[in-house]
């Protein structure tokens, strides 16, 4: 089966060699070919390049993309889209004036959203979930990341995570999952943390493992959450197991837990809206992507991941959605994308580059996904006719999405 997409007004992230991620000054750097033509065989790009050069073949589909901008679809690495019902009440009760740790430590927040899952029925919350994905899809989204961390309990976390591999087998969008039973402590462990520590290890962890349930572990590590020493215990039985670490960090304070997350190889550190300039220093010279959730602050009300402070010290930066009933509700990759321009000051050709290539890098796949090179997966979004593709960021409110390729195939 061959598509052919001509007459593509400009192919954004065209990099003929693969390159696994950009750092530092390199972000500014978008690469495009104006007129261009793009060759699907079997859900993969096969050829690419300038109008002049297109083959004159025989292909089963040809698009004409005259006018629009075709990219490779959004890489979401970090979301929690797996969830039961929502949380409309605590939205209302901060506008009231309460804050996001004022409503976790009445009973709400995460502990809130556990509660309601574990009420609900494996099957309804597929359903659910299901909704919410079949909205990234055609958001753009081609590759995300689902964290489990809404059960708390052995039999909760397995039901999240049951439910994730449910939509990885169902949809065609790749899907990576991460364990996140250090999430929050269930009340019934708020005196005797080490207690479900020891449940996560030794009893949630094995079978996880045994199901192959899970491609990475999570911990939030945060005052009044998991301590530095406790994430750690998370991330080293983690990699006992052979879960690479993706950590929430530095969310509302530095407590140097980026510094251990180094040290235990994690692959991504998420959230970072306080950062110091050790934090800094640590990141330099490492395999560890730094991953901002500019819709998490915008939400509620938390500074911004300060990027230009991070990309000028050289480092990479990915973006992701957060989508989750608490901090984030919702997947829209584009208003990501506008919301680190116009707050986090990134350039569209970064925020681009933040979320494709970095954001393939942060849940491992920047070897098939995330750019357009010869041989990676054919997810791609093609734009309505815009003037160019500074209109993404720009007109943050429309839908500029005309077509979603995944795996070669047109899907919305
Ligand atoms: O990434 N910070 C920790 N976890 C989520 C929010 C969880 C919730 O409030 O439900 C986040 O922001
Ligand atoms: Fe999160």
């Amino acid at each position: 089966m061959q598509t052919l997409i001509i007459n593509i007004k400009e192919l954004l992230q065209v990099r003929e060699n693969t390159i696994d991620k950009v750092s530092g000054s390199e972000m500014a750097i978008l690469p495009t070919i104006k007129n261009a033509y793009l060759l699907i065989t079997n859900g993969t790009i096969t050829a690419f390049g300038s109008m002049e050069d297109c083959p004159k073949i025989n292909v089963d589909k040809t698009i004409d993309a005259s006018g629009k901008i075709v990219l490779p679809s959004w890489c979401d690495s970090h979301t929690h889209l797996v969830y039961a019902g929502n949380r409309e009440q605590e939205f209302v009760d901060r506008i009231n004036g309460l804050t996001y740790e004022e409503i976790a430590h009445r009973g709400g927040g995460i502990l809130n959203s556990a509660k309601k899952l574990n009420e609900t029925s494996e099957e309804e919350i597929y359903n659910q979930s299901k909704v919410r994905l079949k909205e990234i899809i055609q958001q753009g989204t081609g590759a995300v990341e689902i964290k489990s961390g809404y059960g708390l309990t052995v039999e909760g976390e397995l039901k999240i995570l049951r439910v994730i591999k449910k939509l990885a087998e169902n949809y065609p969008i790749i899907i990576k999952a991460t364990f996140l039973g250090a999430h929050a402590f269930p009340s019934e462990f708020k005196e005797n943390h080490s207690g479900y520590l020891d449940m996560i290890i030794h009893e949630m962890l094995p079978k996880i493992a045994k199901e192959k349930l899970a491609d990475y572990i999570d911990a939030f590590c945060e005052t009044g959450y998991f301590s530095v020493e406790e994430t750690e215990r998370i991330m080293k039985a983690g990699n006992q197991y052979g879960l690479r670490s993706k950590i929430h960090v530095n969310q509302f304070t530095a407590i140097n837990g980026i510094e251990a997350c180094i040290k235990h190889k994690a692959l991504s550190v998420d959230h970072l809206e306080i950062v110091t300039d050790e934090d800094i220093e640590v990141l330099k010279n490492t395999e560890t992507m730094p991953v901002a959730l500019p819709t998490c602050s915008y939400f509620i009300s938390i500074p911004y991941t300060p990027a230009r402070k991070i990309i000028s010290a050289g480092l990479p930066l990915a973006l992701a959605s957060d989508f989750n009933p608490g901090t984030s509700p919702s997947g829209n990759m584009n208003f990501v994308v506008a919301t680190a321009c116009i707050k986090m000051k990134m350039t569209p050709e970064e925020a681009i580059n933040a979320a494709t290539i970095n954001g393939a890098y942060a849940m491992g796949i920047s070897e098939t996904h995330g750019s357009i090179t010869i041989g990676k997966k054919a997810n791609l979004i093609i734009t309505k006719p815009m003037n160019s593709f500074y209109e993404l960021p720009y007109a943050f409110g429309s839908n500029l999405i005309e077509q979603v390729i995944l795996d070669g195939k047109v899907i919305a």
